[in-house]
């Protein structure tokens, strides 16, 4: 029901973009193909006709009555119809489909990464998608090939494969309905193993996500060392072969029963051959029918049989088709102008704040649930946030800080209650407008294989040569001794995958590039999700002490589960199982002698000890 819907999303000027995309793979030799194909009908024809006469006349030269060049000249025209032609259109086509497919591809697989990249964060927290995706790619080739297919069936099967049917019928009906049946169970082969294959496809579409997973285990670099190790090799080679051979089993299935069929069908081919030569030469002993005549109906006849089973391919494709394309298009559509057009020339305009100057984001009776959990990570959220603000979010692991600022930056969409920013519902918004908004330093950032510079710039994409911004970013983060340590300084690449003189750096450094990157560009609201959290304690000291400055009285959401976070806040919000339970300052808290103050002392005790156990 649901994917019957999704198809409707599918737009004919698809349809019609991907003849163009044949047409323009090869702007003369598409139409001149067409043009050929038109002419190839009646031509084929001919050519048996031909055959008939050049056989007609071998004979009368034997009876003396036709000169070897008169044969000659026959069978070469023959030849060069039948054949010349043949092979001319088989060079178009071709040439024509080589280029078409690298065009498609290409078109398909950047709408596809462009589609996922729209697709909102909360569907990354879903399987589902994954393997939607993965089906997708793998299976986009099926997509693209559909209209091309249905052209070179047009060209291959259209009505000079009727015209002989209709000879054959004329010449004898029994011949006639075999050859069409001979059609018939092609096509029903086609249709049922088409179909089981789609099945197994698309159940082997999680175990082959799952083993390919197993096997990256064994080359990716974040898990190699514990691999070693935890010596898991074995482990992960068992689970990869395993399922390797489960999915291999499903395919052999099929594999057996196709050959079983195919099996089938040429030996019914085999006799419909033999039996119509057999028949032949009968008729030609009864007089019925000339020597001509025979090579005539037993060409018809063996291009009838081949066609039927060129019939499959089609048949398949568009099996394949309405099979697979639901959850294709799916993914790809519906695809508005305005895409079509960002898809096509996205670049970076001058940054520039659209939506006006922010004053406050309000969170109103904010609840979220992740996909697949009952449990709400956070529930019943008031909270305001207003500019020059420094609001500290404390709460122990799990509590909710993360997804709360996830909600406040846009990035997931509450399950219930509103956002909204200058007193404007975010749900309205352009996103891309609102998130301009923001430098989010993530609890799990993403380290780039990229230059350090890009590393930095990626915060503000629009400033990513803009020295100036970047020199900032690098100063209030207190990075240069970093970069004086490289060897290209901010040019050098992090991370080995890609580049031989790549460099890692340690959890603490990264975690200061994160910090720039978050900095970048100074927006407007700084969010820093555990900045310090693999830094050591008197690092961290001085950290807070660089963040008020760096800050220049913007607004800042700072996080974290430390309670010395709480020095720079103007206002601290206690988290605690996804619910604010204070807020206020921390004189105010500790005259509360809540939640705040419970921490404040633990934590206190905690660190005093720690110290106290050094001096000993
Ligand atoms: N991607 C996710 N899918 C499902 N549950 C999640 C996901 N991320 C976090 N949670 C759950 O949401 C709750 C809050 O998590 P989080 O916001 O990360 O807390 P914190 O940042 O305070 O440690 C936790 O119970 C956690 O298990
Ligand atoms: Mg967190």
């Amino acid at each position: 029901m649901e994917e019957k819907k999704e198809v409707r999303n599918f737009k004919f000027s698809t349809l019609f973009f991907m003849i163009r995309c044949i047409f323009r793979a090869s702007p003369i030799l598409f139409p001149l193909l067409i043009i050929l194909t038109i002419l190839s009908i009646g031509l084929s024809a001919f050519a048996l006709f031909v055959l008939r006469d050049a056989t007609n006349a071998l004979v009368d030269m034997l009876n003396l009555d036709a000169t070897l060049t008169k044969v000659f000249i026959l069978v070469f025209l023959y030849l060069f119809i039948e054949i010349v032609f043949d092979q001319f259109i088989r060079f178009i086509i071709n040439y024509t489909e080589g280029h078409y497919y690298k065009q498609a591809d290409r078109y398909f697989r950047v709408l596809l990464l462009y589609k996922l990249g729209k697709l909102p964060q909360v569907n990354m927290y879903d399987s589902n998608i994954y393997n939607k995706y993965e089906y997708t790619y793998t299976y986009l080739y099926m997509f693209q090939q559909l209209p091309w297919y249905l052209i070179q069936f047009a060209i291959h099967f259209s009505f000079s494969k009727l015209l002989y049917l209709g000879i054959i019928f004329a010449f004898n009906w029994v011949a006639g309905i075999y050859c069409l049946i001979l059609f018939i169970i092609n096509i029903i082969a086609s249709l049922l193993i088409t179909n089981k294959q789609a099945k197994v496809d698309k159940e082997n579409i999680l175990p082959t996500r799952q083993k390919d997973y197993y096997g990256s285990l064994l080359n990716t670099k974040a898990y190699i060392k514990e691999t070693k190790i935890n010596r898991l090799e074995g482990y992960f080679f068992k689970k990869f072969k395993d399922l390797y051979l489960f999915i291999r089993d499903r395919y052999f299935k099929i594999i057996y029963q196709e050959t079983l069929v195919n099996q089938i069908i040429s030996i019914l081919s085999f006799l419909f051959n033999n039996g119509l030569i057999f028949l032949l030469i009968y008729m030609v002993y009864q007089g019925k029918i000339n020597l001509g005549e025979l090579t005539l109906i037993q060409s018809a006849g063996m291009s009838l049989v081949y066609a039927a089973g060129q019939f499959r391919r089609p048949t398949k494709y568009i099996v394949q088709f309405v099979k697979y394309a639901p959850t294709m298009i799916a993914m790809l559509y519906p695809l508005s102008k305005e895409e079509r057009k960002e898809m096509k020339e996205r670049d970076y305009p001058d940054f520039s704040l659209k939506l006006g100057d922010f004053e406050n984001i309000v969170l109103k009776n904010v609840t979220f649930s992740y996909p697949s959990k009952e449990d709400e990570a956070v529930s019943g959220i008031n909270l305001k946030i207003t500019r020059g603000e420094i609001i500290s979010i404390l709460g122990y692991n799990g509590s909710g800080k993360t997804t709360l600022c996830k909600l406040v930056a846009g990035i997931l969409t509450p399950s219930s209650g509103k956002v909204y920013f200058n007193g404007q519902n975010i749900a309205a918004l352009d996103k891309n407008e609102y998130y301009k908004y923001f430098g989010i330093g993530f609890q799990d950032y993403a380290k780039y294989s990229l230059r350090l510079r890009d590393n930095i710039g990626f915060g503000r994409i629009e400033a990513l040569d803009n020295d100036e911004a970047l020199n900032a970013a690098i100063g209030k983060t207190n990075l240069q001794n970093i970069i004086d340590k490289l060897p290209l300084g901010v040019e050098t690449i992090l991370g080995k995958e890609y580049d031989k003189d790549g460099q890692d750096l340690s959890v603490g450094q990264w975690q200061r590039v994160i910090l720039a990157r978050a900095y970048m560009g100074s927006p407007e609201i700084l969010i820093l999700d555990e900045p310090t959290a693999s830094i050591d304690p008197f690092e961290e000291e001085r950290m807070l002490e660089e963040f008020r400055d760096a800050l220049e009285y913007k607004t800042a959401i700072l996080i974290s589960h430390r309670i010395s976070f709480a020095r720079l806040a103007d206002r601290i919000v206690m988290m605690r199982d996804g619910m604010i339970v204070e807020t206020g300052t921390h004189e105010e808290l500790l005259r509360n002698k809540g939640y705040y103050y419970e921490l404040f002392s633990s934590q206190q005790a905690l660190y005093q000890s720690e110290v106290g156990g050094d001096e000993n």
